[in-house]
Parts: C-alpha cells; structure tokens; sequence
C-alpha cells in the first residue's frame, strides 16, 4: 500500500482565497497585528510569513518588532493599547517569548475576542467545554485537513502524541469535541510504540525529527505529522519517518507541505472571524 498524501498546500490555498473572498465583502477591513520580541531566526520566518498572508487576504496587517530585552511591563502595555483599539480585530504574540517575560501575564493581558491564537484562558475553556470560539490554528487546520482527506474523527480511535498548550492539548480537545475517542501520549507514556498502533487517526507533535517508525503505524490509518525538524543535512524533517509511513499508513501529510500552510489559513480565518464578531 502507498498512503495517499494529504496536501495542506492545496486546501491552505483555498482557505485562503474563500477568506480574502469574504474580507473583500465587508464594509472595514479586518486588522491583523503581529508582535515580535527578539529575532529568533524561526519566529521571524513564522511571523514574516503571517504578515504577508493577512495583505494577500485584503487584512489591515503589521507587525509590532521589540528587542529582545524587552520588559514584561513594556510588553502589556503594548498589548494594552492594541486591545484599546478598535482597528485591531486580531493580535497574535510570537512564542516563544524571552525569558524576563512571563508568557501566562501576556497571553491573559490579550482581550479574548481578539485572541486569534485562541490561547487565552476563557477561549482554552471554551474548547475544553466543547464550544469553541477561537480555536488554535494548528489543531484547527488539522481538523479541516482531516475533513478535506474525508477521515471521520466521529468514533474513530485517535492518539494525540504531544501535549503541549499550542498543539497537542486543544488537538485533542476538538477531536473530542469532533466525537473521536481520544489518547493523548507524550514522553512519560509507557510503551508509546503499542499506544501508536491501536490509532486509526495519529496525530504527531513531539518535535523530534523521525520519531514515529514505520511499525509504529496502523496498516491504513490517517497520520498527521506536526513536526517541523532541521535534519543533520539542513533538510526539513517531520516527526514521522515518511518513508516508512508511506508503505503503511493509508492517508500522511508531508513535510513541508502539510500542515503548516494550514496554521497560517486558519489564523486568517480566525481574524475574519474575531473582526465579524466584534464588528457585527
Ligand atoms: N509559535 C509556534 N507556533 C505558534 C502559534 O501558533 N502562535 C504563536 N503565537 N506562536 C507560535
């Protein structure tokens, strides 16, 4: 068997141009502002590409750059002034913040309606109550990528392998909201390899490059690789060994090209959806 790849370019894409399509009809154009502290090479990759993405859509978008010395105190009061103003529909705060800052002060200082990240606490609650409001866009893509591949969450068996507040934790908050019976697996999980095999739907975001072996996957099962690793070669590796996977699994994103172009579609989506709520 080879596994039919999942293109999270495509579907981004589409995403993407049914958002600038909806941005294009509104009476206001929706604000989008990103906030940089430091210059951590990856973040000001992620953050460049976020900015450009929200002009492509029509989005009002800037991005607010601090030094990496920047105080906590500095810091909410930048955010303070962006919740005052009513052009903002969306502020999205890079992580990971330097250490001075307390990343928990500055998610909570964020007006939820404008929490387009959906880290704030009343919006994790939302999603842990199983209404979601602004939901965090890497789980949020993946669970439209699994829409689009066809894959049924309802009922199925699915292991979240990663538990981190950005994508493992609300990862399998929706997939139980979606009604799927859910695992979540990280690295105090004892024999992670058995846990992997019982998935029908495997969702990897550990950060460990080629992590998840060939005979760590179901015959068939749907596997979703969050992984974003630099290889010894420079190349970029997920956290699936994607060979492998291939000749097992039945439906795999690829790295690059999966879901990463998803995270960026959906954190517009989410803008166009704060600005509609706060603008009516
Ligand atoms: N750093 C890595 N992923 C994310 C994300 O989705 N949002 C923010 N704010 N920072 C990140």
């Amino acid at each position: 068997m080879t596994a039919r790849p999942i293109d999270g370019k495509a579907l981004a894409a589409a995403l993407r141009a049914e958002v600038a399509a909806r941005a294009a009809a509104l009476p206001y154009r929706p604000g989008l502002v990103v906030v940089l502290v430091g210059e951590d090479a990856a973040s000001t990759l992620y953050v460049r590409n976020k900015e450009r993405a929200a002009r492509a859509a029509g989005f009002e978008s800037r991005t607010i750059r601090l030094p990496a010395e920047t105080g906590e105190a500095e810091l909410l009061s930048v955010i303070a002034g962006l919740n005052a103003d009513d052009a903002v529909d969306g502020i999205l705060v890079q992580l990971p913040l330097p250490a001075q800052i307390r990343t928990g002060a500055i998610i909570r200082a964020i007006d939820p309606a404008k929490d387009v990240d959906g880290f704030h606490p009343e919006n994790v609650a939302a999603l842990a109550l199983g209404a979601p409001r602004l939901a965090p866009c890497t789980p949020r893509g993946i669970f439209l990528l699994l829409r689009a591949a066809g894959v049924e969450p309802r009922g199925a068996r699915a292991l979240v392998l990663g538990r981190s507040n950005i994508v493992g934790r609300p990862m399998a908050a929706l997939l139980l909201a979606g009604d799927a019976t859910v695992t979540i697996a990280h690295s105090r999980t004892r024999d992670l390899a058995a846990e992997c095999r019982r998935a029908e739907i495997l969702i990897a975001a550990v950060g460990r490059p080629a992590m998840v072996k060939g005979d760590w996957i179901a015959p068939g099962a749907t596997v979703i690789d969050v992984g974003i690793n630099r290889g010894a070669d420079g190349a970029l590796v997920g956290d699936v060994d994607y060979q492998a996977a291939l000749g097992v699994a039945g439906a795999i994103t690829p790295v690059p090209g999966g879901v990463g172009p998803m995270t960026i579609a959906c954190l517009l989506e989410n803008t166009l959806i704060a600005a509609a709520a706060r603008r009516g």
